[in-house]
């Protein structure tokens, strides 16, 4: 399974990098307004430095909700840097410009996905990246995770291309959980992976082994 940071904070970018095991970095308009990052400059020069820090994909939420503007802000993006994944909305002129950029060999990240309809269509058109949001779905008493086990079914089914980049994920649990499931991506805030190091017989176990090397050599 891929692991992406889901954030625009360039220190945690660094430090999920550092680990070597960041495979993308995912981000949307709040990350970025999180940061203080705003207007459209300073948001591209952002990107910029994203992609500096990873090898790997980064997406870049379009902000048009209308076809002609999306495919003008996507093409933009794309022509940036090839590590930029074009995230587009779950709407109908967001996956028009999904098949759009799939003729033309850009990569796209349907977002705002909560159902397996929706999925099913980001794939028809052709998506590299479909982003179910488990955490927001579990916000309001759905089973987010179910959503990622009846995607990949489908997915299965029709051996569709598009892989499924489990977002929202909140903790370390979504990640093992949708790991099990077969998610191709997860998508997280750094303590989500930083979470799967801790075990406290690890830290015991450690500690012993530390304290028997300093009693012979007392
Ligand atoms: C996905 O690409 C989104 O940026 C993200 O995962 C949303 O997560 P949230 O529901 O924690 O805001």
């Amino acid at each position: 399974m891929k692991f992406f940071i889901d954030t625009a904070n360039l220190d945690q970018i660094t430090m999920a990098q550092s680990m070597g095991v960041l495979d993308g970095v995912t981000t949307n308009p709040s990350l970025m307004a999180k940061e203080g990052i705003t207007g459209k400059e300073n948001i591209l020069n952002h990107y910029k430095k994203i992609c500096d820090i990873v090898d790997g994909h980064v997406s870049a939420e379009v902000i048009s909700t209308e076809y002609e503007g999306m495919i003008k802000e996507g093409e933009a993006l794309a022509a940036m840097n090839d590590q930029i994944v074009v995230k587009l909305p779950m709407i109908k002129d967001g996956v028009r410009a999904c098949k759009y950029f799939n003729d033309k060999g850009i990569k796209t990240n349907v977002t705002l996905v909560f159902s397996a309809g929706q999925a099913l269509l980001a794939a028809k058109a052709g998506a590299t990246y479909v982003s179910p949001f488990i955490g927001r779905l579990d916000d309001i008493s759905t089973d987010g995770l179910n959503l990622i086990a009846e995607i990949r079914m489908i997915y299965d089914n029709y051996a569709f291309d598009t892989e499924i980049l489990a977002a929202s994920v909140r903790h370390t649990m979504h990640v093992i959980d949708c790991a099990k499931l077969g998610a191709d991506v997860m998508t997280g805030p750094l303590s989500s992976i930083e979470g799967l190091l801790k075990h406290p017989l690890t830290d015991i176990g450690l500690a012993k082994f530390l304290a028997d090397y300093a009693k012979g050599n007392d």
